[in-house]
């Protein structure tokens, strides 16, 4: 896949690495089809348990392909496998972890709205700039930038374009940590190797369950996670079987 670079950096973690270094990673429409499809595969292939999704030095992501306008007038934004891949990403079952430096802006921004943990670069700047090209936040930034942050600093990113800084990101909960810019890679793979020692299974369903918050009112979310205890897995006996006999658990996934 031309647009992106893939590679198994520690034991049951994948790293997908932007490849679009002249364009700042902008998310042109093949971009994101080749990361809907390395991550299709991930999802598919028990071996990997956390995926890590980054940039370069210079930009994580600078959004959408402002170059790749249509000249048919049909607006880019809304092409059927454009969409279909921010859907594939969206429903990533396994964690995703983003590594940014540089600019994580407008589309950029949105995929680490999409990401689980964001682990942020000393030198890294978020933001949403699309109304300065009359345009606006949507790859579900409108959305999910509020929910993350609060309104009135959702509102204010989306309204004035500027960005904010790695520790404005980590204190408004955009990111988790902030790390020295060499280092940024490294931690998110290290928190993805730690994630990837535990059951697969259990971290799947613990992501869905935290990801129900968004998607559904308190009740029905409550109630979904009661009937979710009801699960039986091997892992389950083999973490119960490791603590009592005090080693460490050895899971498979089942
Ligand atoms: N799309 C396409 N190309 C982009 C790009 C983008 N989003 N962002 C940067 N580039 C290209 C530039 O055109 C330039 O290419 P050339 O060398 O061929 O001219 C190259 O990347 C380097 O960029 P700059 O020379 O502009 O670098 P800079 O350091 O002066 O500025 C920047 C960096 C502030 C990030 C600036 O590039 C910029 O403002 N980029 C656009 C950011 C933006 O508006 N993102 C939102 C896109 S819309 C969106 O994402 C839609 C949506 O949600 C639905």
């Amino acid at each position: 896949m031309a647009n992106i670079n893939v590679t198994t950096p520690a034991n049951h973690v994948l790293l997908i690495s932007l490849n679009r270094a002249k364009a700042l990673n902008a998310l042109s429409k093949s971009l994101l089809v080749d990361v809907a499809a390395a991550l299709d595969e991930a999802a598919a292939n028990d071996e990997i348990r956390c995926v890590v999704i980054t940039g370069d030095d210079r930009a994580f992501s600078a959004g959408a392909d402002i170059k790749e306008m249509p000249e048919d007038g049909f607006p880019m934004w809304a092409a059927a496998d454009r969409l279909k891949a921010w859907k594939t990403i969206e429903k990533f079952p396994k964690p995703l972890i983003a590594a940014v430096n540089g600019y994580a802006l407008g589309g950029g921004c949105e995929l680490t709205l999409l990401c689980d943990i964001v682990i942020a670069g000393e030198d890294a700047q978020f933001g949403t700039p699309e109304v300065k090209i009359a345009a606006f936040p949507g790859d579900g930034g409108t959305q999910r930038l509020p929910r993350a942050i609060g309104k009135a600093r959702a509102m204010k990113m989306v309204l004035s374009g500027e960005f904010i800084d790695a520790e404005t990101a980590c204190d408004w909960g955009l990111a988790v940590e902030v790390t020295p810019k060499e280092q940024t890679v490294a931690r998110a793979i290290e928190i993805a190797g730690i994630i990837a020692v535990n059951s697969p299974i259990a971290v799947r369903m613990a992501k869905e369950e935290i990801l129900m918050t968004y998607g559904r009112p308190l009740d029905e979310s409550l109630s979904l996670e009661r009937k979710l205890l009801l699960w039986q897995t091997d892992d389950h006996d083999e973490g119960i079987a490791a603590f009592v006999e005090k080693r460490p658990a050895k899971f498979t996934g089942k």
